[in-house]
């Protein structure tokens, strides 16, 4: 029997005949001929049947069989630069098909289905080829994410997921009974990342997170993967020189190792290749400033209205695309007020209404994918953070005591996975940045 070949390996057996197991993509006829796509997890090919060479049978089998039959095929690798397929420019001449499973009834068409009715579909919208090259990609950052952070030295320890209690406010917190207690599905690791840098220099969690986010948006999911780097003795510049080395690096592997699938994607990479180190840095102030005069400049009032910003608030989504507009590479903003921000975040000197965090916001859009700061080293202070924004002190004593016992200037950050994805593949919703979504009003499949 031919070898069993991986269709992503197909260009090293051009002219053998290999064993292929996978399912039809979509099949399409011209008298005696039949080309089929067969998908097999690892690429997409071409098989071709001709009817003398086959034979009746088999071709009327080929026939029959709708799109996700699951079969295998043996026969022989051809190059042809026409045909179409991934990787592209090979094909295969059928010689033997063993049906697994022959279906006529798979739901999804090659018809414009509704995104509702694909989102319920989920399970099986992941077969299709842009899906594919999707949840490719991702695992590629996700792996150029480690690459990046193992090969610095860091030391990577998880953080628990069920927490008794918050850190990124209140307002949005997934509950749940712990025994007799109530408790808390994490919204960051960071603060635990705190007492772990004390013991490692520098650390990393890289799990999912959970955040109720009640309002509908393409940029939040309720269950996201973030990573969170956190380092010892080091500020905000630091932060900011080693989060533009990391989105560096990241957006280059991603060019590098997903060609294809950004070609699927029909992703224009232009924007990306500028994307190397320094990026720019501005000022909250200066962000202000910025947005006042695109407001005073907007072409009509619901732009005018959706940009309009005074010092002290908060950023919404139209703010952050129309900074990011300004700039071709991701943009820094640091030093936001302290009172939009988490409670943990070092003040800024002489300027207590002001804290040491910064954000990056992505170019073309896609909004903040890093929120990071310099964390509070001083313990006094942060009981008063604590107080102030009527967190319960008894629950962060350990977190206190971390600056009673060999305090040290320390600073970290989480990129969010899904955003980052939504950005390296263009993609203008991040439902399709992971294989299961978790939104507002979706929770199935
Ligand atoms: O800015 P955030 O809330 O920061 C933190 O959680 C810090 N504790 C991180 C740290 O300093 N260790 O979230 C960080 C990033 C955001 O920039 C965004 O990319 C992503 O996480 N994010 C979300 N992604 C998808 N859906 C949501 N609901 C998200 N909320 C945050
Ligand atoms: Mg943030």
């Amino acid at each position: 029997m031919a070898p069993h070949i991986a269709i992503g390996d197909i260009a090293q057996y051009v002219g053998q005949q290999v064993t292929l197991k996978g399912w039809l993509y979509a099949s399409t006829r011209k008298g005696k001929l039949m080309f089929a796509r067969l998908r097999d997890g690892s690429g997409f090919t071409q098989l071709v049947a001709y009817r003398p060479e086959v034979g009746d049978e088999l071709f009327e089998t080929l026939k029959r069989l709708g799109q996700e039959s699951s079969m295998i095929v043996t026969g022989t690798v051809r190059e042809n630069s026409r045909a179409p397929g991934v990787p592209q420019g090979y094909e295969v001449g059928i010689e033997t098909v063993e049906v697994v499973q022959g279906i006529e009834n798979y739901p999804i068409t090659p018809k414009d289905h509704g995104v509702e009715f694909l989102m319920d579909n989920r399970h099986l919208w992941l077969r299709s080829m842009k899906q594919w090259a999707i949840l490719r990609t991702r695992a590629v950052i996700k792996k150029a994410i480690v690459d990046f952070l193992d090969g610095e030295g860091f030391v990577n320890i998880d953080t628990p997921i069920i927490t008794p209690s918050a850190a990124e406010g209140t307002s949005n917190l997934f509950e749940t009974n712990y025994f007799d207690r109530v408790a808390y599905l994490a919204q960051t690791g960071q603060l635990y990342n705190e007492a772990n840098i004390m013991a490692f220099g520098k650390v990393y969690c890289f799990g999912p997170t959970f955040r109720a986010e009640k309002s509908k948006t393409r940029r939040h999911l309720t269950e996201f993967w973030m990573v969170e780097p956190e380092m010892a003795y080091f500020d905000l510049d630091d932060l900011m020189d080693f989060e533009e080395r990391f989105v560096t690096y990241i957006v280059q592997t991603t060019l590098e190792k997903c060609g294809q699938e950004l070609e699927i994607l029909e992703r224009d990479t232009t924007a990306l290749e500028k994307i190397s180190g320094p990026f720019p840095r501005i000022s909250y102030d200066e962000a202000v400033e910025r947005l006042q005069k695109a407001a005073a400049e907007a072409k009509n009032p619901e732009e005018q209205a959706e940009l309009a910003i005074k010092w002290g608030d908060d950023f919404g989504a139209p703010h952050e695309t129309a900074l990011a507009e300004q700039f071709d590479k991701p943009v820094f903003v640091y030093g936001y007020p302290a009172a939009v921000k988490a409670f943990y975040m070092e003040p800024w000197p002489d300027r207590p209404d002001v804290c040491k965090s910064v954000d990056l916001l992505a170019p073309e859009g896609y909004g903040e994918i890093i929120g990071g700061s310099e964390r509070m080293s001083d313990p006094d202070q942060l009981l008063e953070a604590i107080h102030k924004h009527d967190l319960p002190p008894e629950n962060y004593r350990w977190y206190i005591e971390l600056r009673q016992f060999g305090s040290v200037p320390h600073s970290g950050f989480g990129l969010g996975l899904e955003r980052t994805v939504a950005w390296l593949c263009g993609l203008p919703h991040i439902r399709e940045t992971t294989a299961f979504p978790r939104m507002l009003y979706r929770l199935e499949p």
